[in-house]
């Protein structure tokens, strides 16, 4: 089982068989609220009538074309309604699977970008200390979690890591964006200085870090990673595969930082979770780069068998009409203070060290056992779960990150849950 305590899990298994809106439901009949979306995905509630319907009539009509010298409407026009809500001037986009698939076609996407235009020395690609850009060689390269990587031999070669943003001892217990940090992104100009701007094809980073337990950056880093960037003609990609589609209040975080990026890389709430799909968003200049030579020539020598398939691009379609008709997009903007107040009520219980929110995702950061890392999370895990709610951890961070439809009260609910699991675990 992917990223699972196997032995842990089949002695004790925990078998959802089927969801509707907020709640799973368990193969003994229990009904469990989903406190994560998911898997940070599945934004709009679960077994939604538009999404299941779409995906039926297409498999009916059109189940797949070839995605190599062919086409079908449907992913033509998912593509546009991605352009639609997604920061002005990335208006192209190329499909994928996964998040993981996004992430190795925005950094290929990159290299390539700076060959076309004459600049093949830059070969470096930049990530962060504890970011997570998926499980494929290129993004737990440019990845900053040691589990991941430590196995998996030398993986890329000729990239670097700026520091990441988490700093408690300062920080802790900050309600929205933290106080102090910002100065954190000019190690970026160290990087620079050290391996020379020529070398450096691109800077990856997720606008908030969300797998490593809500990283979320000081006012004006993103901004300063930006102009670095921009100075040294460094391409920035963001990782918006947590943050896309409505999780902080905004379509991205690049609308709710005011940072647009040279290229973005979706997947996650683009289908609801669904059925498997990411995309990545390039912007024109960076399309028109490949756009030369022989025009029956292929220009970009990428892409998979299932880039746009049809019953995924007709999920995505179903998705993105869901997120506007109930004004999803933007519903956490509206929630965000009744989450902010609910999480920070958590301050003062047992093992408490730190409290983070932004949007519609927060993190509750617990002292670890000496000794004994990731127990406490995971034992609180299984408390909330026996209880009914699923929440998520990642070392001893709790991560919540409810589907956008969630209400108030069920906030309030979920957080009660948090409590009481927190006060019963050692
Ligand atoms: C920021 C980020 N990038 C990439 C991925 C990988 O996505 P996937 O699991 O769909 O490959 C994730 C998954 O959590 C993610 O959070």
């Amino acid at each position: 089982m992917p990223f699972t305590a196997n032995r842990q899990f089949k002695k004790s298994p925990r078998m959802f068989v089927a969801a509707r809106d907020m709640h799973y439901t368990t193969a003994d009949g229990r009904q469990v609220m989903d406190g994560t979306a998911g898997l940070w995905c599945v934004n709009a509630g679960h077994a939604r009538p538009k999404i299941v319907e779409a995906i039926a009539r297409q498999a009916a009509e059109l189940d797949y074309a070839p995605a190599f010298q062919m086409g079908h409407p449907k992913a033509f026009e998912l593509a546009n309604r991605i352009v639609d809500i997604a920061p002005e001037g990335l208006d192209h986009v190329l499909f994928t699977n996964s998040g993981s698939e996004s992430v190795e076609t925005a950094l290929k996407v990159a290299l390539a970008y700076h060959r076309a235009k004459g600049e093949g020395s830059r070969f470096r690609l930049i990530g962060r200390e504890r970011g997570y850009h998926g499980v494929n060689f290129g993004g737990i390269s440019v990845g900053g979690i040691v589990p991941n990587r430590k196995m998996f031999g030398t993986l890329l070669t000729g990239v670097d890591h700026l520091p990441h943003t988490h700093d408690l001892a300062r920080n802790a217990f900050s309600r929205g964006e933290p106080q102090h940090g910002v100065e954190l992104a000019d190690e970026l100009e160290r990087i620079v200085a050290l391996h020379d701007a020529s070398t450096i094809a691109a800077v990856i980073v997720e606008p908030v870090a969300g797998s490593t337990g809500v990283l979320i950056p000081p006012p004006g880093y993103l901004q300063r990673l930006r102009e670095i960037t921009r100075k040294h003609g460094i391409l920035l990609i963001f990782d918006e595969v947590i943050t896309g589609y409505g999780r902080l209040g905004t379509p991205f975080a690049a609308d709710y930082f005011g940072v647009t990026p040279d290229i973005m890389v979706t997947a996650k709430g683009l289908t609801n979770g669904v059925i498997p799909m990411g995309a990545v968003l390039v912007s024109s200049e960076i399309h028109d780069a490949f756009m030369t030579g022989p025009e029956h020539l292929i220009e970009f020598f990428h892409g998979y068998t299932y880039s746009g398939n049809p019953i995924a691009s007709a999920a995505g379609v179903a998705t993105l009409e869901t997120y506007k008709d109930e004004g999803l997009l933007t519903r956490g903007a509206e929630l965000a203070r009744t989450w902010e107040d609910a999480l920070h009520s958590l301050k003062g219980e047992p093992h408490v060290i730190d409290i983070r929110n932004i949007g519609l995702v927060g993190a509750i950061e617990l002292e670890p056992i000496a000794g004994a890392p990731t127990k406490r999370a995971f034992s609180a895990f299984l408390k909330a779960y026996e209880a009914g709610y699923l929440i998520r951890t990642t070392g001893d961070i709790i991560a919540l990150s409810p589907p956008l439809i969630v209400t108030e009260s069920q906030i309030g609910e979920l957080i009660d849950a948090v409590r009481t699991a927190l006060r019963s675990v050692e």
